[in-house]
């Protein structure tokens, strides 16, 4: 029996739909085999990016020594720019794994993210000193007290200590003139210094910019320091990236530097440039392709295209533009609200797949109330569909640079801890249990031996409670 909709409007048929998703099964399935050819060509691109210098991906040495012991203690600010957000927070360590934090987030615009870089960290040091005159009551900081400044800086930069950074280039939309190939340590503490932040400070306190660290080495230490048997961090938020714990005599490119072999320092990884360019190894979509070519940086970041939050949203959005243009889709319905590029938020995805009701009543409010859209409930239970094929195929995705650093540090017999953020991770219910299939589909049972710890960073998450755990890594860097 056709529903009341579904005489109205001239809807797809259910078996038109059905031959549709089956193409599409095809082209977004990742079969256990691909996956370790993937995994095999991702592992010889970590060596070479320990081996050289300005390697597509980069393999970044961070100069954070080691693990933390959880009994660091003392006041720290933080401030992190994340894909989405900017964060201000002090954080107080209180030793014994205890620490309190107060925060203040601020949403950053399109116009700051494609603006002057200049004008970005003037603006993170504007949100600084108004977290400072809000939060610190007079008197209350002894004069010469330096208050040490971490600054969680989610993208690609060269380090040579651990307070400075050189922007390799922007990634996840950002497009700010005149700071790639800059030390963004420096832009900032230029800002910190117009504010007056920098030397003379609030109640004669100096903020003193200590570190600058990426937020997955930011997760791999605050990860540690709940769990020890930590040794790998990944951000699945609106970029994904991941950072681990190297012995230094595994480094070629720092051998010169004449650091002790045997100690160890975090890299972060800047995985999401795998296959960049060449695009030899990832299973592209004409989709992938679309999105890759109308970005602000084609042929960049080819990893991260397939999987981050801010891409799978626009990939589904894709796949029913071309539905709509064949004539599947809609048909006699205003589509223009669904043809903008970006509309269909990643987040979407997420509710789209975790509809409980039998009406799919969620998915009938996002396309009526976002697109003005009627839709059928089997247009739905396509959607929903074609939905997990994008949402799988990334977390399968993901798991095979997880199985990569895995395999080529040889913690599968042992087991190891990844410490996981990002909301693409906290707020996609299905997502985890897709990595963790994927390993299993790579590794065979031994893929259980690698547990998550859902570790919270800042810049991944609104829940306030994870929040006030998210600046752990940052002060931790700090000191
Ligand atoms: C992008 C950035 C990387 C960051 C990741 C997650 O890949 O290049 O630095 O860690 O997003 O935020």
């Amino acid at each position: 029996t056709r529903t009341q909709d579904e005489e109205d409007l001239p809807h797809a048929t259910k078996k038109t739909m059905a031959d549709h998703l089956r193409k599409y099964e095809s082209l977004f399935t990742l079969t256990p085999q691909r996956m370790r050819m993937i995994v095999e060509a991702f592992k010889e691109t970590l060596e070479i990016g320990l081996e050289k210098h300005g390697q597509i991906v980069p393999m970044i040495p961070t100069y954070v020594f080691g693990w933390p012991t959880g009994q660091e203690t003392g006041e720290f600010l933080a401030v992190d720019l994340g894909g989405t957000n900017l964060r201000v927070c002090l954080v107080t360590l209180q030793g014994d794994g205890k620490f309190e934090v107060t925060q203040s987030k601020y949403r950053l615009t399109e116009e700051q993210k494609q603006g002057d870089g200049q004008d970005l960290f003037d603006f993170c040091a504007s949100c600084l000193k108004t977290f400072i005159d809000s939060n610190f009551e007079e008197g209350s900081l002894q004069p010469n007290e330096l208050l040490p400044l971490g600054f969680t800086f989610s993208y690609p930069c060269t380090q040579e200590r651990i307070d400075q950074g050189t922007l390799i280039r922007w990634t996840k939309g950002f497009g700010a003139a005149n700071t790639e190939g800059r030390d963004v340590a420096e832009m900032f503490r230029e800002s910190l210094r117009k504010k007056a932040l920098l030397m003379q400070t609030f109640q004669n306190v100096p903020v003193e910019l200590t570190a600058i660290i990426n937020d997955t080495t930011g997760t791999l230490i605050a990860s540690a320091y709940v769990n020890p048997k930590t040794r790998v961090a990944v951000i699945f938020g609106t970029g994904c990236n991941a950072a681990y714990m190297e012995r230094i005599g595994s480094i070629p490119k720092i051998k010169h530097l004449g650091l002790d072999d045997g100690a160890e320092m975090a890299i972060n990884c800047e995985w999401g440039a795998f296959d960049s360019f060449v695009h030899e190894h990832l299973p592209r979509t004409k989709y992938d392709v679309t999105i890759d070519e109308s970005s602000n940086k084609p042929g960049e970041q080819a990893f991260e295209k397939l999987i981050s939050g801010r891409y799978l949203g626009e990939i589904l959005r894709l796949v029913i533009c071309e539905l709509i243009d064949d004539g599947v889709l809609f048909l006699g319905q205003n589509t223009y609200k669904i043809e903008i590029p970006y509309a269909l938020d990643t987040a979407f995805l997420s509710l789209m797949e975790s509809d409980p009701t039998e009406e799919l009543l969620m998915i009938i409010g996002i396309f009526t109330h976002f697109f003005a859209l009627e839709t059928t409930l089997a247009e739905r239970q396509f959607f929903r569909a074609l939905a997990k094929l994008v949402g799988r195929r990334a977390a399968r995705l993901s798991a095979c640079g997880i199985a990569a650093i895995v395999s080529k540090m040889g913690y599968l017999e042992d087991g190891c801890a990844v410490g996981a953020d990002g909301s693409l991770y906290n707020k996609y219910p299905s997502f985890p249990d897709r990595v963790h299939e994927g390993l299993q589909d790579i590794f065979g049972d031994k893929g259980k031996r690698v547990l998550f710890l859902r570790t919270f960073v800042g810049s991944a998450n609104n829940d306030e409670d994870s929040e006030r755990q998210g600046y752990l890594h940052t002060c931790l860097n700090t000191r």
